[in-house]
Parts: C-alpha cells; sequence; structure tokens
C-alpha cells in the first residue's frame, strides 16, 4: 500500500515537471515507436509478444523480397495490412494531435509505418520507416495507393511494366526516406524538448535522432512501462506506463497549468 503511495506521488510530480517543462518550451516534438500503437492491438516487434518471435524479419531482406515475391508478399500481406488494416488511434496518439493544434507540438517523427499519427488528426509526422500506405514500382518510380483489390492477388504488379510492387515502407538494409532524416535531423537541432513515447532505441538510425537532439541539450520526457536504451543514459523525465494511459494523465496536468 505505502510502496502504491509514493509511486503515485513520485508520478505526479514527475507529470507535473513533464508538463511544466513542455510549457515553458518553445518547440516541442514527438519521437515515437511500435509502443504507441500496442494498444491499439498492433503487437510490438520486439520482447515477450513480439513479432518477431512469429515471424522471420528476412521477410523484410529487400533482397530476399525481390528473389521470393509471393512467399514475402504473403507474410507482408498478413502481418501489414490485414494486421494493420483493422487499427485505430488510441489516446496517446490523439493526444499528440491535440497538442499539435494547441500549439504545443511541432511534429511527431514516428518510426511507425501504421498512419495512426494521421489518423489521429496530426499534421506534420515525419515518417522515418515510410509508411504501408503505398506500394511503389521501383522500375516505373510509379506510386499506388493500398486497395484490397490491388493485394487481392500476390504479388501486387505494376500495371505499366508488370514487376513487383513494394510497400513503401523500409525493409531492413534501406536507405532512410531522404525528406524525413532530413527534417527529423533539423528537428533534433531546433527543439527544446522531446517527448520519446513506446521505442526501444535499440534500431538505428532511428535510435540517432534523440541521442543528437540530447547533445544539442534538448530535454528528452519518455513514456515507456519498460525502461529502454534511452532511459538510463539520455532521459530526464522518465513517466513509467503506457502510452495511452500516461499521455491522457499528462494532458490533464498540462490544462491545468495553462
Ligand atoms: N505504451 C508505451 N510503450 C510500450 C507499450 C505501451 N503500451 N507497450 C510496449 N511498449 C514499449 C516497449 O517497452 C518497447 O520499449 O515499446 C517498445 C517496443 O519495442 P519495439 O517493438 O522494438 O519497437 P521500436 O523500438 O519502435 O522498433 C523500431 O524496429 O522492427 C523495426 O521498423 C521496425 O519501426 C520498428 C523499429
Ligand atoms: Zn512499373
Amino acid at each position: 500500500m505505502r510502496k502504491e503511495i509514493k509511486k503515485l506521488a513520485m508520478d505526479d510530480n514527475a507529470l507535473n515537471s513533464a508538463a511544466e517543462l513542455i510549457l515553458d518550451s518553445k518547440r516541442n516534438v514527438g519521437f515515437t515507436g511500435a509502443g504507441v500503437s500496442v494498444e491499439s492491438g498492433i503487437p510490438p516487434f520486439r520482447g515477450k509478444d513480439g513479432l518477431w518471435n512469429k515471424y522471420d524479419p528476412g521477410i523484410l531482406d529487400l533482397s530476399y523480397f525481390y528473389s521470393n515475391p509471393k512467399e514475402s508478399w504473403s507474410v507482408i500481406k498478413e502481418l501489414f495490412y490485414d494486421f494493420f488494416g483493422s487499427a485505430k488511434p488510441n489516446s496517446a496518439h490523439k493526444v499528440l494531435a491535440e497538442m499539435e493544434q494547441m500549439g504545443l507540438l511541432s511534429s511527431v517523427i514516428t518510426q511507425n509505418i501504421d498512419n495512426l499519427h494521421q489518423e489521429a488528426g496530426s499534421k506534420t509526422v515525419y515518417e522515418f520507416h515510410g509508411n504501408s500506405r503505398h506500394l511503389i514500382c521501383k522500375e516505373c518510380d510509379i506510386t499506388y495507393t493500398v486497395t484490397e483489390d490491388l493485394i487481392k492477388e500476390l504479388p501486387p504488379r505494376c500495371e505499366k511494366c508488370g514487376s513487383v510492387l513494394k510497400p513503401d515502407f523500409i525493409f531492413f538494409g534501406e536507405m532512410i526516406p531522404e525528406f524525413a532524416y532530413r527534417k527529423s535531423v533539423e528537428e533534433a537541432q531546433q527543439a527544446q524538448v522531446f517527448i520519446v513515447i513506446g521505442t526501444t532505441g535499440e534500431v538505428v538510425p532511428a535510435s540517432l535522432i534523440p541521442q543528437m537532439a540530447k547533445e544539442n541539450g534538448v530535454m528528452i520526457i519518455e513514456v515507456n512501462p519498460k525502461k529502454s536504451l534511452f532511459t538510463d543514459s539520455f532521459t530526464d523525465i522518465y513517466l513509467q506506463g503506457k502510452a495511452s494511459e500516461v499521455m491522457p494523465e499528462l494532458m490533464e496536468k498540462i490544462k491545468l497549468k495553462l
């Protein structure tokens, strides 16, 4: 019982400090990973219930994909379209969108390809690993919007040249989209506060962005039920908990101080 009360008090202090930091800062940026979408029904990649325990990440190796398009596509469809397709934004996504509307957040840098930040209403989203909403033909450089029809027959092929279409998200070994990378580095240089939500910090180069920010004197607020590679090295305020529980509490504190 005492431990509970002590934890609640500590959380409350941490929440209040985080709210003050956000309100005093001229530029706040969100940085999200798979954890922010867990409560939307999308499992994380790593950890006990991680997708990579059930699926071989090799399906997202570019050369494997082009040499085994049918096999690779059947798993990709199951994982990133059937699964992701039914997910809806949760309160953590919605709080970030509301913060942007209130002028308290300049952008969200996300490692996620699930489009849930945009569906929650966020306008400025830098997709570090691309997005599953589009398929591209690398031969013709044509982009197709994903429809059920387009991915009914696998692998989906380009109408113009018949080549296999690839989801517009980053496969292992592929370059980070130039625009998202450049804007993320700019934010790491210009921000005063980063709100890092639901990432292990294990995947590079994405995890270098909060590090870069820290080196530029940016304050790091982290939301994660478990410690990440950032927590003991870069994080200034650690809000231990699930994103869809902590973010509404943080917003409440912010509104009380407005
Ligand atoms: N709320 C907040 N964080 C959570 C929650 C939750 N409800 N549930 C889990 N987490 C945290 C975990 O503690 C972990 O730190 O989310 C993180 C999920 O880890 P990963 O699945 O490894 O996700 P991430 O770090 O974003 O992985 C990055 O790896 O496979 C690639 O491209 C893929 O973008 C992905 C990248
Ligand atoms: Zn083509």
